[in-house]
Protein backbone atom coordinates (compact mmCIF):
# COMPACT_ATOMS: atom_id res chain seq x y z
CA UNK A 1 0.00 0.00 0.00
CA UNK A 2 1.24 3.27 -0.82
CA UNK A 3 1.63 6.07 1.93
CA UNK A 4 0.07 9.35 1.56
CA UNK A 5 2.56 11.87 2.10
CA UNK A 6 3.13 15.78 3.09
CA UNK A 7 2.95 16.31 -0.69
CA UNK A 8 -0.64 14.85 -1.00
CA UNK A 9 -1.58 17.00 1.94
CA UNK A 10 -3.58 19.98 -0.29
CA UNK A 11 -5.50 17.28 -2.68
CA UNK A 12 -6.47 14.54 0.41
CA UNK A 13 -7.97 18.23 2.06
CA UNK A 14 -9.53 19.14 -0.76
CA UNK A 15 -11.43 15.68 -0.79
CA UNK A 16 -12.41 15.95 2.76
CA UNK A 17 -14.48 19.18 2.10
CA UNK A 18 -15.54 18.71 -0.93
CA UNK A 19 -19.60 19.44 -0.33
CA UNK A 20 -18.84 19.96 2.81
CA UNK A 21 -19.29 24.11 4.93
CA UNK A 22 -19.46 22.94 8.29
CA UNK A 23 -16.64 24.56 9.77
CA UNK A 24 -15.82 22.32 12.62
CA UNK A 25 -16.15 19.31 10.28
CA UNK A 26 -13.71 20.66 8.12
CA UNK A 27 -11.30 21.88 10.42
CA UNK A 28 -11.71 18.60 12.12
CA UNK A 29 -10.53 16.10 9.29
CA UNK A 30 -8.17 19.19 8.49
CA UNK A 31 -6.49 18.82 12.12
CA UNK A 32 -6.30 14.70 11.52
CA UNK A 33 -4.88 15.20 7.48
CA UNK A 34 -1.70 17.37 8.84
CA UNK A 35 -1.06 14.93 12.13
CA UNK A 36 -1.15 11.98 9.72
CA UNK A 37 0.87 13.35 6.88
CA UNK A 38 3.53 15.54 8.44
CA UNK A 39 6.36 13.67 10.16
CA UNK A 40 7.12 14.57 13.56
CA UNK A 41 4.54 16.48 15.61
CA UNK A 42 2.77 16.22 19.10
CA UNK A 43 -0.04 18.58 18.16
CA UNK A 44 -1.97 20.19 15.23
CA UNK A 45 -4.61 22.03 15.53
CA UNK A 46 -7.00 25.31 15.30
CA UNK A 47 -7.62 28.34 17.64
CA UNK A 48 -10.92 30.33 16.11
CA UNK A 49 -11.69 34.10 17.44
CA UNK A 50 -14.35 33.65 19.35
CA UNK A 51 -15.60 36.27 21.93
CA UNK A 52 -11.94 38.36 21.32
CA UNK A 53 -9.68 35.49 22.08
CA UNK A 54 -8.83 32.75 20.37
CA UNK A 55 -10.78 29.50 21.58
CA UNK A 56 -9.50 25.75 21.04
CA UNK A 57 -10.91 24.37 17.96
CA UNK A 58 -10.68 20.59 16.56
CA UNK A 59 -6.80 19.24 16.97
CA UNK A 60 -5.03 16.13 17.45
CA UNK A 61 -2.37 15.65 20.46
CA UNK A 62 -2.63 16.35 24.01
CA UNK A 63 -5.21 18.47 25.59
CA UNK A 64 -3.93 21.92 25.15
CA UNK A 65 -5.11 25.63 26.83
CA UNK A 66 -8.41 26.58 25.98
CA UNK A 67 -8.01 30.33 25.73
CA UNK A 68 -5.40 32.59 24.07
CA UNK A 69 -5.19 36.21 24.35
CA UNK A 70 -4.58 38.13 20.82
CA UNK A 71 -1.16 39.11 21.08
CA UNK A 72 -0.12 36.57 24.05
CA UNK A 73 1.80 33.57 22.80
CA UNK A 74 2.95 32.20 19.35
CA UNK A 75 -0.79 31.83 18.53
CA UNK A 76 -1.37 35.13 19.30
CA UNK A 77 1.49 36.80 17.92
CA UNK A 78 0.40 35.36 14.88
CA UNK A 79 -3.31 36.28 15.01
CA UNK A 80 -2.05 39.93 15.45
CA UNK A 81 0.92 39.85 12.72
CA UNK A 82 -1.51 38.10 10.47
CA UNK A 83 1.52 36.55 9.34
CA UNK A 84 3.59 32.63 9.75
CA UNK A 85 5.18 33.08 12.95
CA UNK A 86 8.15 29.76 12.90
CA UNK A 87 10.10 29.59 16.18
CA UNK A 88 12.68 26.66 15.98
CA UNK A 89 13.15 26.95 19.75
CA UNK A 90 10.14 27.99 21.72
CA UNK A 91 12.22 27.99 24.85
CA UNK A 92 13.86 31.36 23.25
CA UNK A 93 10.16 33.14 22.33
CA UNK A 94 9.14 35.15 25.20
CA UNK A 95 5.65 34.92 25.95
CA UNK A 96 5.50 31.38 24.74
CA UNK A 97 2.43 29.58 26.24
CA UNK A 98 3.88 25.66 26.81
CA UNK A 99 0.97 23.76 26.87
CA UNK A 100 2.66 20.45 26.06
CA UNK A 101 6.03 20.65 27.95
CA UNK A 102 7.43 18.29 25.82
CA UNK A 103 6.70 20.79 22.74
CA UNK A 104 10.48 22.29 21.21
CA UNK A 105 9.52 23.96 18.35
CA UNK A 106 5.91 25.49 16.62
CA UNK A 107 4.55 26.96 13.22
CA UNK A 108 1.73 28.62 13.87
CA UNK A 109 -0.48 30.32 9.96
CA UNK A 110 -3.07 32.56 10.41
CA UNK A 111 -6.43 31.86 9.01
CA UNK A 112 -7.60 35.48 7.54
CA UNK A 113 -11.05 35.81 5.08
CA UNK A 114 -10.84 39.24 3.17
CA UNK A 115 -10.16 41.89 6.29
CA UNK A 116 -11.30 39.18 9.10
CA UNK A 117 -9.13 37.11 11.12
CA UNK A 118 -10.41 33.62 11.65
CA UNK A 119 -8.02 32.30 13.91
CA UNK A 120 -4.79 30.34 13.63
CA UNK A 121 -3.32 26.66 12.53
CA UNK A 122 -0.73 25.89 14.96
CA UNK A 123 1.49 22.76 14.61
CA UNK A 124 3.99 21.62 17.55
CA UNK A 125 7.14 19.29 17.44
CA UNK A 126 9.48 17.81 20.02
CA UNK A 127 11.62 18.54 17.69
CA UNK A 128 13.97 21.66 17.61
CA UNK A 129 14.06 23.75 14.26
CA UNK A 130 11.40 21.03 13.05
CA UNK A 131 9.57 23.93 10.88
CA UNK A 132 10.81 25.43 7.15
CA UNK A 133 9.64 27.43 4.87
CA UNK A 134 8.51 24.35 2.37
CA UNK A 135 6.03 23.79 5.54
CA UNK A 136 5.03 27.51 6.00
CA UNK A 137 4.32 27.38 2.00
CA UNK A 138 2.25 24.04 2.65
CA UNK A 139 -0.05 25.07 5.50
CA UNK A 140 -0.49 29.01 4.35
CA UNK A 141 -1.89 26.95 1.32
CA UNK A 142 -4.05 24.50 3.47
CA UNK A 143 -5.53 27.33 5.48
CA UNK A 144 -6.08 28.84 2.16
CA UNK A 145 -7.95 25.97 1.49
CA UNK A 146 -9.98 25.53 4.91
CA UNK A 147 -11.23 29.39 5.05
CA UNK A 148 -12.56 29.01 1.17
CA UNK A 149 -13.89 25.47 2.01
CA UNK A 150 -16.58 26.76 5.08
CA UNK A 151 -18.84 28.89 5.86
CA UNK A 152 -18.00 30.33 8.84
CA UNK A 153 -21.11 32.06 9.78
CA UNK A 154 -21.83 28.96 11.20
CA UNK A 155 -19.43 28.66 13.44
CA UNK A 156 -19.75 31.64 16.04
CA UNK A 157 -16.40 33.37 14.98
CA UNK A 158 -16.70 36.61 15.51
CA UNK A 159 -17.20 39.41 12.66
CA UNK A 160 -19.23 36.54 10.76
N1 LIG B 1 2.32 27.24 22.23
C1 LIG B 1 1.16 28.03 21.82
C2 LIG B 1 -0.05 27.64 22.61
C3 LIG B 1 -0.92 26.61 21.96
S1 LIG B 1 -0.32 25.05 22.10
O1 LIG B 1 1.03 24.96 21.52
C4 LIG B 1 -1.32 23.91 21.49
C5 LIG B 1 1.46 29.50 21.96
O2 LIG B 1 2.50 29.89 22.50
O3 LIG B 1 0.63 30.29 21.52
Amino acid sequence: MIKNSAADLLKLAAGAFAGERDPWANAANAAALVFELLPDLNWAGFYFLRGGELVVGPFQGRVACVRIPVGAGVCGSAALQRTTVIVPDVHAFPGHIACDSASNSEIVVPLVAGERLIGVLDLDSTRLDRFTADDAQLLEALAVLVVAACDWKLAGIDGF
